[in-house]
């Protein structure tokens, strides 16, 4: 049985102790989040070892693997740590929010030889498995165009999110759809322009963009187009919006998951979320699928996809579009 911690336990380190537990192959070892109330109050919940700090984590659980979900600027010490006593890594996108933190991670974790995947679970969302497969079968031909939105409702950076003024909707969201693009094309990006707004959140006390858009060409002389917001009305029917157009030499593919195929009318129309869901008392759906390619390569020893390789140039271009907002310059990514 593999043993595994959990650093960070809000929305997604509790997924991630449902997780862990159900898989026959796993078990949590222990639990920590920097609030200490939290931690005891889990452990207690779930019959579980809470403790006090990472590094007495690190120390005393006897860890195979780490899965981190701390907010997205507070990956990178514990990414460290873990490497340095040897524990495998699942950490959340996106893998960092500076490069120079992602390319510290990634040399600690080449020296100390563990293996690292990044959470970016929108791989192992079920439409974009689909999408993935039709590129990859030469379906629709060369990808030439690619153009997303990934959105949020303004819940997001003022009820759900503490952190928001730490993140942007770009780390945030744009990391998701920054990914798949790179993932579904295997091509690097060459240059980014960027745009951002940041005006209403800012008048709400919460400093960060409220809206970013980037334009990328890629070493092929192709481009995609990224949207990112996180103000959109709390009245709509699902917490996100996310759409995925692209356009190859033979055919084009697009992808509306707004619609979640379940819809509940009472005072207004909603959405319910069908990504992930209950199953016979199992979290199934594409965080479970995420969580399982992780322990899956483990088990395998080989190394985990989503890699860190595919974090860093996530991070590399996620900079590129906060530079180019901040300077209103084209940005030479590699
Ligand atoms: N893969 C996905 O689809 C997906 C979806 C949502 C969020 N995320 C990512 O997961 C991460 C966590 O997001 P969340 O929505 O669970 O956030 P959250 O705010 O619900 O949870 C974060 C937890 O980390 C704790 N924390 C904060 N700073 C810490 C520190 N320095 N050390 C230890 N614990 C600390 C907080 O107390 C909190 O319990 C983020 O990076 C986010 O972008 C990924």
């Amino acid at each position: 049985m593999l043993r595994g911690g959990i650093i960070g336990l809000g929305i997604k380190g509790t997924q991630y102790i449902e997780l862990i537990s159900q898989d026959p192959r796993t078990e949590v070892a222990g639990i920590y989040d920097i609030d200490k109330a939290k931690t005891e109050e889990l452990a207690k919940k779930h019959g579980l070892r809470g403790f006090a700090s990472a590094k007495e984590m690190f120390e005393e659980a006897d860890l195979d693997f780490v899965y981190i979900g701390t907010p997205d600027f507070a990956h990178t010490e514990y990414v460290l740590q873990a490497a340095g006593y040897g524990v495998n890594i699942l950490v959340e996108k996106p893998m960092a929010t500076s490069y120079e933190e992602a390319l510290e991670m990634a040399e600690a974790v080449k020296k100390s030889g563990v293996k690292l995947q990044v959470a970016f679970s929108n791989r192992f969302n079920q439409p974009f498995i689909q999408v993935k497969n039709a590129v990859d079968s030469g379906e629709v031909g060369e990808i030439l165009s690619i153009n997303t939105k990934l959105n949020d409702t303004i819940y997001v950076p003022t009820k759900m999110l503490s952190w928001a003024s730490r993140s942007t909707p770009a780390w945030f969201l744009m990391s998701h759809t920054m990914d798949m693009a790179s993932w579904l094309k295997g091509k690097r990006a060459k240059t980014i322009y960027a745009t951002g707004v940041k005006q209403h959140l800012v008048k709400m006390g919460i400093d960060t963009y409220d809206a970013l858009q980037a334009l990328v060409t890629y070493e092929d002389g192709t481009q995609a187009f990224f949207e990112s917001q996180w103000v959109s009305p709390e009245g709509a029917p699902m917490i996100f919006d996310f759409k995925f157009d692209l356009v190859g030499t033979k055919g084009s593919i697009s992808v509306d998951t707004q619609d979640q195929m379940f819809h509940i009318t009472k005072d207004s129309l909603k959405y319910r979320g069908t990504m992930d869901m209950r199953v016979n008392g199992r979290l199934l759906g594409q965080t479970a699928f995420t969580y399982q390619a992780f322990i899956d390569a483990l088990e395998k020893g080989i190394q985990p996809s989503p890699s860190i390789e595919d974090g860093l140039e996530n991070v590399k271009m996620l900079v590129a579009v906060h530079e180019s907002a901040a300077t209103g310059k084209v940005i030479t990514v590699n």
